[in-house]
């Protein structure tokens, strides 16, 4: 590569590498992250082309076949997706990054010339390269295996709950251990059954780490793989000595890192814990997911309509049930409704309502909920003591007693939305059925609940008609 051609390469990639940091910056509020956005649309963009046109590229033709392929199927998935689904959909791309990154590893220890890792000396890899290598394809093995893991579970291909049996912890350390010392002995000794046998190992402690963690805790496991994603990725960016990918790895295994501490602070999860694997609650354990025969106060749509009429303060939660539903632009409007009668209407949002993070604060944003009137669980709890009605929409583990309550809940600890303090609460679901983690919730049965039961946006769309 001609000097004048690597020092435009550097500057492509320092300015790709910015926009990705502008990207996240502006993803870290619904405001600005459009914009985010774009920002790392055009740096990934300024990153594919930079390396599609360096000198080492010696044809197209295998690149514009993957290219086009990829970009059919991205094209598809990104139009079919539900929002629901992005979890899972989440953990499939990690899957394929982790999976690349075992690849790519594997390519350049069975050819290191190609890859310019060999030592004139030695006539063997280099040692830091060897350790590299091993490294992204480690974490690459784990994320490969662990996503898939993830998606099985999401999916509702296998059950959520956690799999555990005696000894798990000690297996998972030993064989952890294995994995760290083939990495050092790699770095001395370079022998395809040490790189060969540390990555088998590694796609066992894949699955091993991710199947105790029962389906309250799975939120976390995604963001983690996310974060693990990009540390495989910035490995196989020192393997191809390519700047944009280590700089770009590194942005996806920090921030995915930090968002993982984000939840585990909002589910009261140790974050160590959650890194190390298979210390999530155990599902099987506390309430059962089950109604039982106690009654419970049900109301329609007119008695909704009359109580919020008549209210001063109205806290809407909305949670998983209103995404299926689609019932936001019905429930702004609710909301509008009811401002115009001069109740003061606002949303209280919990960090792991839905399934995905920030997944309520985009359905409201695309409704065109002023931000202004959406709040996060530790600046509204205080407020439902002084509020009249609480507005459950398709919500319930966030609203959960046990987990302040209940040690033997598999929500046990997770700091929940204080709904049962208002004067009056009213949740929409269908039924009497559990929420995500499988618990039954205690507040369907209190004297100042209301259950309304139906469909989110149907029985919106009615208390609406109700209210004019
Ligand atoms: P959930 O506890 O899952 O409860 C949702 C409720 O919505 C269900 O009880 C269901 O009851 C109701 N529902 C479903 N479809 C509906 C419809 N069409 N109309 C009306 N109601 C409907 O939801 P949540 O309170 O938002 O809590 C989220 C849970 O998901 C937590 O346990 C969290 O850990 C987990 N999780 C979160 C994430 C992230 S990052 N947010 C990712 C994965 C898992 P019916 O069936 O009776 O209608």
């Amino acid at each position: 590569m001609s000097e004048l051609h690597a020092d435009l390469t550097s500057l492509a990639y320092l300015v790709a590498a910015v926009l990705f940091i502008m990207a996240l910056r502006g993803l870290s509020s619904p405001e600005t992250s459009r914009a985010g956005n774009y920002f790392g649309m055009l740096g990934m963009l300024i990153a594919v082309l930079t390396t599609a046109l360096s000198p080492e590229v010696q044809s197209y033709s295998w690149i514009l076949v993957a290219l086009a392929t990829g970009a059919v199927i991205g094209v598809t998935i990104a139009r079919r997706i539900a929002m629901t689904a992005m979890p899972q959909l989440v953990a499939g791309f990690h899957s394929l990054v982790g999976m690349a990154a075992v690849l790519v590893a594997g390519a350049a220890f069975s050819n290191p010339q190609a890859f310019g890792l060999l030592s004139e000396a030695t006539g063997e890899i280099f040692v830091a390269s060897r350790i590299e290598m091993g490294l992204g394809a480690v974490i690459g093995a784990i994320t490969f295996s662990g996503s898939v893991i993830a998606f099985t579970k999401l999916q509702g291909l296998v059950s959520g709950a956690p799999v555990s049996f005696k000894g798990q912890h000690f297996l998972n350390a030993v064989v952890g251990l294995i994995i760290l010392g083939l990495i050092v002995f790699f770095a001395f000794e370079q022998t395809p059954w040490v790189f060969w046998t540390m990555t088998a190992l590694a796609f066992v402690i894949g699955v091993l780490i991710i199947i105790p963690i029962g389906g309250a805790d799975m939120p976390v496991v995604v963001s983690m793989l996310n974060s693990y994603s990009g540390w495989a990725a910035a490995g196989i960016g020192f393997t191809l000595q390519n700047d944009a990918l280590i700089v770009t790895g590194a942005l996806v295994g920090s921030s995915g890192a930090i968002l993982s501490y984000i939840m585990c602070k909002g589910m009261n999860r140790s974050f160590i814990s959650v890194i190390l694997g298979g210390f999530g609650g155990d599902s099987s354990a506390g309430a059962a997911g089950g109604a039982d025969d106690r009654p419970v106060k049900q109301g329609s749509a007119e008695d909704a309509a009359f109580i919020m009429k008549n209210a001063g303060k109205v806290i809407i939660v909305p949670g998983y049930g209103m995404a299926v539903a689609q019932a936001q632009h019905a429930l702004r409007e609710m909301g509008d409704a009811l401002k115009d009668e001069g109740v003061k209407v606002v949303y209280a949002i919990h960090p792991v309502a839905g399934r995905m993070p920030g997944h309520m604060n985009v359905l409201l944003a695309e409704a065109n909920v002023s931000y202004d009137e959406v709040f996060e669980l530790e600046d509204i709890n205080s407020e439902f003591q002084t509020a009249d009605v609480a507005f459950v929409i398709g919500a319930n583990d966030v609203t959960n007693p046990s987990a302040k309550t209940d040690p033997t809940s598999p929500i046990f600890g997770m700091p929940v939305l204080d709904v049962e303090k208002a004067r009056t609460v009213l949740f929409v679901k269908r039924s009497m059925a559990s929420g995500y983690a499988g618990v039954q919730n205690e507040l369907f049965y209190r004297d100042n609940t209301m259950m309304l039961f139906g469909d989110a946006k149907k029985m919106v769309e009615t208390i609406l008609r109700n209210l004019d």
